[in-house]
């Protein structure tokens, strides 16, 4: 029992139910913990952060020193693969990303060979925090989705509703494929680096997978990702890959059983029970507490956590939001959650 401890967040991706369900949060490592802002305040930008291995380890483990939870996830960001592309990207305090706009007909500048030299220091991060983490903690690496890292360099920067993109998509379906099958290999690369340099799992951010047509949905969600897993599997990479379709809606099954993940994530809107009705047998899940829930804390966040405790009772599941931990949420709503959890008999 000594050297064979086994991590309960990678039970639950091997298809075993674990009670009470490991948890982590979105966005864990981030500005709600004071620790947080002291190491962001020593970086010059977020983009200088993120490739600084030293300071994005130490924000990687802050929230496991603190609270305990069941995995890590690599301090970096969905937006350095287009850097590692050959797009620039700075981020406006207050504002988020921008990226000077991308036109998809120029889709064969989009730089292939530069993914390595580009994004070695995240993989330096993982060295880093993997051999500090307690044994039972799941290292997690990530990348995201073609179709969200997409928008943000077709409108350079973030949108309402990503309609530029959408028109691209419509109107020049050839190159805007040729982009997306750059972007995913790129993507794919990333990953497999990130798992021979110690990440146990992978997960997929597939943030704005919301308000697409069946036929999009197809296009830029389904393909890309097949694509991204099947190269990530051709290279003997054979860790489970968390997908998180976000706003996905009715097309959730479809994404389970059609791109090759392991786990879908879902989002705060998805019904419990019908996700439960819909996924493959056995399929894990993770979610998907109303960061907002979080944010309020007291009797509401304790009931939301017990009604989504019973809803997945059976299901192998992780606990998570349904999208980010805000940088409001007081530290004692964290332990409030974990000890609603944990604590339940
Ligand atoms: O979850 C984690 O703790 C790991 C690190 C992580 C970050 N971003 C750090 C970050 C992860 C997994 C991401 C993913 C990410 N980044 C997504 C997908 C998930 C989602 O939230 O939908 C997206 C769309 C991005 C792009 C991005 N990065 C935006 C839109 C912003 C600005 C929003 C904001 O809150 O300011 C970021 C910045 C960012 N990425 C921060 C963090 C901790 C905050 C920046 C800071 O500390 O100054």
């Amino acid at each position: 029992m000594n050297d064979m401890i086994e991590k309960p967040l990678l039970r639950v991706l091997a298809g075993e139910t674990v009670s009470p369900p490991p948890v982590w949060l979105m966005r864990q490592a981030g500005r709600y913990l004071a620790e947080y802002r002291e190491v962001r305040s020593r970086a010059k930008n977020f983009i200088d952060f993120c490739f600084s291995p030293d300071l994005a380890a130490e924000v990687t483990l802050q929230p496991i020193r603190r609270f305990g939870f069941d995995a890590a996830i690599l301090f970096a960001d969905i937006l350095l693969v287009p850097i590692a592309l050959g797009r620039k990207v700075w981020f406006v305090t207050g504002e988020g990303p921008k990226l000077e706009p991308f036109n998809v007909l120029d889709f064969e500048q989009l730089t292939l060979n530069q993914t390595e030299a580009v994004l070695s220091p995240i993989g330096e991060t993982l060295k880093q925090v993997v051999p500090q983490l307690p044994d039972q903690t799941t290292m997690i690496g990530f990348a995201g989705s073609p179709w969200t890292v997409a928008t943000y360099m077709v409108e350079g920067g973030g949108s309402k509703d990503r309609f530029k993109t959408r028109v691209a998509a419509w109107e020049h379906p050839e190159a805007f494929d040729g982009m997306m099958d750059r972007i995913a290999d790129v993507t794919a690369e990333y990953l497999i680096m990130q798992a021979r340099c110690g990440a146990e799992v992978l997960k997929l951010f597939d943030s704005w997978a919301e308000g697409l047509p069946e036929p999009l949905f197809e296009r830029v969600i389904i393909r890309p990702t097949r694509r991204i897993i099947d190269a990530v599997r051709a290279a003997g990479v054979d860790v489970p890959i968390i997908g998180f379709p976000r706003g996905a809606g009715t097309l959730y099954p479809r994404y389970a059983r059609e791109t090759g993940v392991t786990a879908i994530a879902v989002d705060t809107g998805v019904d419990p029970a019908w996700i439960q009705s819909v996924l493959p047998q056995g399929m894990p899940v993770q979610g998907h507490l109303d960061p907002a829930a979080l944010r309020a804390g007291g009797a509401a966040l304790n009931s939301e956590v017990d009604r989504l405790l019973d809803s997945w009772e059976g299901r192998p599941h992780i606990f998570n939001l349904g999208h980010g931990i805000t940088p409001d949420v007081p530290v004692a709503h964290v332990e409030q959650l974990l000890a609603r959890i944990r604590n339940r008999a």
